[in-house]
């Protein structure tokens, strides 16, 4: 029988590979092996929780502060014994991550056949985002099985010269994800709080962003709030403590009835609850590269304070539009998006460029057949 590891590490690799953990553990042809790196904790365990996932191995990596060498040297060290007791004949890794990057190197120094799932996205900028695009170039160098959300993305890999036998167009399993999570019936608190008013999330957390660009976009994003006091925002705020201090800073403190009372920061939410806060939101702004993958379905216009996006698919389909993180620039297209409803209704419908739900499905069929 074809045993099958899959490793991840963080929130968002996790979300898009319970499902297919899940999916994997039903045919009866495979064993299926989960091996978590633990690079993020708290996010993680919140993660399997929901999908009801419970690792056979877990290398517990996360420290506070974490290096880009720390996530790698530990990963690399700790996961050679796992590979070399459990002999998986085919390791499944998800997208950019340093756990991506480091479990796709031990198999390749083990020549384990690695699958990459979500492979082919781009910017071609190895600084943007940092290290997100060296860690999927370098995976598919390794990776035996090129799982391409989408044709674009398989089209990036065809013109890198990779097996096209070798590269399969699945959809992205993010989708089977929300396809699970989306209640019609979903109360919480907060958005009872935010009943009646317009409601914003927010996100923020890459590595080339924190520090001064992190600054702007939310000096940005408070300045709007100041002058627009019939908005709420919500932020699940990340649990890098970099980007805490940020957010203290710029929306700690201020006068009463400003925008704190306002805005709730509020610890992550599970995955579950993060999607139906989505569906209700009537803006979204993030850094985040999942929620350009979700909120296309959802009809949510999404403000991306990134300079480049390797999800192209959603700017075309008019959800996304990308703001970089001037504090001018964001402040302009979130002032737009507030006050001219031509704006909004042009980015607010519903769209689905990432597949119809069934990418794990087709994964399962292909590992099960090759
Ligand atoms: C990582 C990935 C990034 C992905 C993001 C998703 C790398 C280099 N970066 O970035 O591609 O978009 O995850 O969120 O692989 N922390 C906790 N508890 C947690 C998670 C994080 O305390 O559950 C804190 C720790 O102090 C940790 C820090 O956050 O050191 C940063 O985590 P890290 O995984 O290094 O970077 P992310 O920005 O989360
Ligand atoms: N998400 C979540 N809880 C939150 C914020 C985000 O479950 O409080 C989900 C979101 O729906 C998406 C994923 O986390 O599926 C995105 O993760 P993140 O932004 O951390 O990483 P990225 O996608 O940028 O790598």
């Amino acid at each position: 029988m074809k045993t099958v590891m899959l490793v991840f590490g963080t929130r968002p690799e996790a979300i898009k590979m319970c499902p297919l953990v899940n999916e994997l553990k039903q045919r009866t042809g495979l064993k299926t092996l989960v091996c978590v790196t633990g690079q993020h904790r708290q996010m993680l365990d919140q993660v399997l929780e929901v999908f009801s996932v419970v690792p056979d191995f877990d290398l517990s990596i996360m420290t506070q502060n974490q290096t880009l060498f720390d996530i790698t040297s530990l990963i690399l060290n700790r996961i050679r014994t796992v590979l070399e007791t459990a002999k998986p004949d085919v390791v499944l890794v998800h997208g950019d991550t340093s756990t991506t990057f480091a479990t796709a190197l031990a198999c390749y120094y083990l020549r384990i056949p690695v699958g990459h799932v979500e492979a082919g996205l781009r910017t071609y900028n190895i600084y943007s985002p940092y290290p997100e695009e060296f860690n999927r170039q370098a995976v598919s160098i390794i990776a035996r099985y090129n799982f391409a959300p989408t044709k674009l993305s398989r089209d990036n890999l065809i013109r890198e010269g990779k097996d096209k036998a070798r590269i399969y167009v699945t959809g992205n399993t993010a989708i089977d994800a929300l396809k699970t999570t989306i209640r019609s019936d979903y109360h919480n608190e907060n958005l009872d709080w935010a009943a009646g008013s317009r409601l914003i999330l927010l996100t923020a957390h890459r590595r080339e962003n924190l520090g001064e660009p992190m600054h702007h976009m939310f000096r940005a994003i408070r300045k709007v709030m100041d002058e627009h006091p019939e908005v709420k925002a919500i932020y699940p705020i990340h649990m890098n403590p970099r980007v805490r201090q940020e957010a203290v800073n710029v929306f700690g403190a201020g006068a009463a009835g400003g925008p704190e009372e306002r805005m709730r920061i509020i610890d992550p939410l599970d995955v579950l609850d993060f999607h139906n806060f989505m569906a209700h939101a009537y803006l979204i702004l993030t850094d985040s590269g999942g929620i350009q993958e979700e909120a296309p379905s959802l009809g949510k216009p999404v403000l991306v304070m990134r300079d480049t996006t390797e999800r192209p698919e959603g700017i075309e389909a008019g959800t996304l539009k990308l703001v970089g993180t001037s504090e001018s620039v964001i402040y302009r297209e979130f002032t737009r998006l507030l006050d001219d409803p031509l704006a909004y209704r042009q980015m607010a419908h519903a769209a689905n460029p990432y597949g119809d739900g069934h990418a794990c499905q087709r994964i399962a069929d292909i590992l099960e057949n090759n």
